[in-house]
């Protein structure tokens, strides 16, 4: 029997010796090592083994599954360890990349027209959308039979009163800004406001506006385009070219329109700016008489001027796009690429 442990010993340590691969080791283990095994078997015959034979077999069978037993399980742990790192790193693989989320583009505006108009001095303040008539249209100076009054243009909300509407405008809230500070006034306004108007590739229903208003005393409208140029200058490059055109606020007198050249044509006339080679992008005057006195500032002591853009017309321009509505679909692919 010493022979044949010794032969099985040398024939498992031979095959061990040749094993590869992860897959061979457990056919090693089947062949050899379980119950039905050959090893076990020779466990067993150790009952038949005379007494006096006993120490020296046995101490030669236990060394013997001793030694398989260590190269099995040194051999097991190599093959579980390559599985590990083929498991967890495969150089060879492309990275994978955390794909993170950005702000809206028209946030991105927003935040980037705070950021210029804070470094200019501004503070930031906020209103109510649900808004009255008084702060709307009344204290800004709109006349009673102004058209924006209008149902057709105006959402009001039925409620036990009857002057309560959405804000079609960031307006009103100069109106609160200056019913409740003292001058001097230098603060922008952003936030939602809504129109009851067709949805259509230049116009939405609810789109963002920001409001500036700045009042001191000698306050002038040479300030009110100097502020404008600079924020045109920081917002779009410092090679935009712009213009003011005179136009009507009931708020604002006198009032003006500043245009800057088309990001699309560069100029030279196409769809997007109707031909023209300009682009609107802010109303603005010096604050009307009335809307002080509405507030209780005395206009013979104080000036100032206001403006409000059209967040949605800023990003427009500044993305390059021409449907007002891509900014709303919230189309991924559309979204991703700001
Ligand atoms: N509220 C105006 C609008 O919605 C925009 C505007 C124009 C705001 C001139 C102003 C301003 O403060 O001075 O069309």
């Amino acid at each position: 029997m010493l022979d044949e442990i010794v032969k099985l010993k040398q024939e498992m340590l031979e095959k061990l010796e040749n094993i590869r691969t992860s897959k061979e080791l457990e056919q090693f283990r089947l062949d050899y090592l379980v119950k039905k095994g050959p090893l076990h078997a020779l466990f067993d015959r150790m009952k038949t083994v005379p007494p006096a034979e006993k120490p020296i077999i046995g101490k030669e069978l236990n060394l013997c599954k001793k030694e398989v037993e260590d190269k099995f399980r040194l051999l097991k742990e190599q093959f579980d360890e390559q599985e590990i790192s083929k498991a967890t790193i495969d150089l060879t693989l492309p990275g994978r990349r955390n794909s993170k989320g950005t702000y809206h583009p028209i946030y991105q505006t927003l935040d980037k027209m705070v950021e210029i108009f804070v470094g200019m001095g501004f503070s930031v303040a906020s209103g109510p959308d649900i808004e009255d008539e008084y702060h709307n249209f009344d204290a800004l100076n709109f006349q009673p039979d102004h058209p924006a009054r209008d149902m057709q243009d105006t959402f009001f909300i039925k409620s036990d009163r009857e002057d309560i509407l959405l804000r079609t405008h960031t307006s009103p809230v100069q109106i609160r800004v200056m019913q409740s500070q003292k001058p001097p006034i230098r603060t922008i306004m952003p936030g939602r406001v809504y129109r009851n108007e067709a949805i259509s590739a230049r116009s939405l229903a609810e789109f963002h506006q920001i409001e500036g208003l700045y009042i001191d005393r000698n306050v002038n409208f040479a300030e009110l385009k100097a502020t404008m140029m600079v924020f045109a200058k920081k917002m779009y490059g410092s090679d935009i070219k712009f213009r003011f055109r005179p136009s009507f606020f009931p708020f604002t007198e006198p009032s003006a329109e500043m245009d800057i050249t088309c990001y699309l044509c560069g100029g030279k006339g196409c769809r997007v700016c109707k031909h023209s080679g300009w682009l609107e992008v802010v109303g603005c005057g010096m604050v009307h008489p009335n809307v002080l006195r509405n507030c209780g500032i005395d206009p013979e002591e104080y000036s100032g001027y206001a403006f409000g853009f059209g967040i949605e017309r800023v990003t427009m321009l500044r993305v390059g796009i021409d449907d007002i509505r891509l900014l709303y679909e919230n189309n991924y692919k559309f979204l991703k690429q700001f």
